[in-house]
């Protein structure tokens, strides 16, 4: 009777639940591909600010807004220093005790109960139920200025122009006299979406977002799903919020980087909702990551279907689906023509010198990485070793090749606030 309760308990606690990165919100994709992107590109920033302060001998404060359940908290402190050597085994930017304190505020009560449940134990993190349509609420005004206002997947996607001027206003008020602020909307120009290309550009633009993709593909006709109005943005629409909360403000909003996110495995690639000819790239590209997982890297090949009337679009998902096929294909030649016994390869495709850098970086280090474990009789270091430096070198691909204009699932933007006037120490 006892060991059936404990093993019932046990059960319901969820953590007898079989670990799997091959679904749920917590995919391989965003832990190795999304969340690590978004990592890469703010590393540079982050760390400037990270020694500013060391230097000033101060700790750093965090806003997250739309925070959820919390998970920005694990992006941020995950970001690595700029380049930690291989015998590091602490690489973190933000070390635990040069954080002073993280609040992370969102409307969503259950998503606030989750991150509670998650983090609540850690006593320099607060999690407030806020709305932010209005721009920042009173209870936030009143803490001191926070060295990072941070948004993630895009939540200011939920707000029209009028609100998200007021509430990036509202930061550079509420912001130190140096202050980094990043935003994330849903990009306007996504594969994913390619039948709402259309939409007219001079005016704001909310898309009928269903979160279809939580179902298996079987289940996703059968049941309602919800949906409700996201915002499509592009660069210009950004530039033009940074422009009038600036004027607003009367502060500086120096933009740092703008980065597509999930171009290649953006979550409705796989729902065809708003795009009848995606290809369903998120399954292999999870199973890339999976240990002990192979994966038919034939699937991971795009068919590109061009949509009339956008050539520079065209121009640019016709560029990168080629490179990224050639780098799929390229590892196919690879593995068949690799030799175990003699540890070399029998059939090596050549690298053309006009293809481009980053590729051609991908592609000598896809030979290095096999040539150097494909020997190797245990471990199965295709599936352990091979699939994952493939999944990097295509995330590799995403960041080097792309434009920052609005191409992936998010379109996201690293600016400093810069308030030029105030006497403060460097
Ligand atoms: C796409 S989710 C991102 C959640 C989280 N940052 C993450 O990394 O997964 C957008 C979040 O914005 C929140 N949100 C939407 N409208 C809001 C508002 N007016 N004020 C505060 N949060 C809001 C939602 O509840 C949701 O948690």
């Amino acid at each position: 009777m006892a060991e059936e309760k404990a093993y019932t308990q046990a059960a319901t606690t969820g953590k007898y639940d079989k670990a799997s990165g091959l679904l749920g919100k917590y995919d391989n994709v965003r832990r190795f591909w999304e969340d690590q992107l978004t990592g890469l590109f703010l590393r540079p920033a982050l760390n400037d600010l990270v020694q500013r302060k060391l230097k000033n001998l101060e700790r750093l404060r965090i806003l997250d807004m739309g925070c959820g359940s919390g998970d920005g908290y694990d992006l941020i402190m995950d970001v690595n220093t700029k380049d930690p050597g291989l015998y590091e085994y602490i690489t973190q930017a933000i070390t635990p005790e040069r954080l002073q304190s993280y609040v992370g505020v969102d409307v969503n009560q259950e998503l606030l109960d989750q991150a509670a449940a998650n983090y609540g134990n850690n006593p320099k993190m607060q999690f407030w139920r806020e709305d932010l349509s209005a721009g920042l609420p009173e209870r936030l005004k009143a803490q001191d200025p926070f060295d990072l206002y941070f948004t993630s997947y895009g939540t200011f996607s939920h707000f029209t122009q009028e609100q998200t001027i007021e509430l990036v206003a509202d930061i550079c008020r509420h912001a130190p006299h140096r202050a980094l602020f990043t935003g994330d909307w849903l990009g306007r120009w996504s594969y994913e979406w390619q039948d709402l290309w259309d939409a007219p550009v001079d005016s704001e633009y909310f898309m009928d977002y269903r979160i279809s993709y939580i179902y298996p593909k079987e289940e996703r006709d059968k049941v309602e799903v919800a949906s409700f109005p996201l915002r499509l943005m592009c660069r210009e629409e950004i530039d033009a919020i940074i422009k009038a909360a600036e004027i607003k403000s009367g502060c500086r909003i120096r933009p740092l980087k703008y980065f597509d996110r999930s171009i290649l495995v953006g979550r409705h690639l796989e729902t065809c909702d708003y795009n009848a000819n995606c290809p369903a790239l998120r399954t292999p590209i999870n199973s890339l990551f999976e240990s002990y997982t192979r994966t038919d890297l034939e699937s991971l090949l795009v068919d590109y279907v061009p949509r009339p009337g956008f050539d520079h679009l065209n121009n640019f998902f016709e560029k990168f689906f080629m490179s990224t096929n050639a780098l799929v294909k390229y590892t196919i030649r690879l593995l068949s023509g690799y030799n175990a016994e003699t540890e070399s390869f029998l059939d090596a495709p050549d690298i053309l010198p006009f293809y481009a850098e980053p590729l051609k970086e991908a592609m000598h280090s896809m030979k290095r990485v096999i040539g150097g474990v494909g020997w190797l009789p245990w471990g199965d270091v295709r599936a352990n070793v091979i699939e994952p430096h493939l999944g990097y070198s295509l995330r590799k691909l995403e960041m080097e090749l792309q434009p920052g204009i609005g191409v992936g699932h998010s379109l996201s933007g690293i600016f400093e606030i810069i308030k030029e006037d105030e006497k403060s120490p460097a």
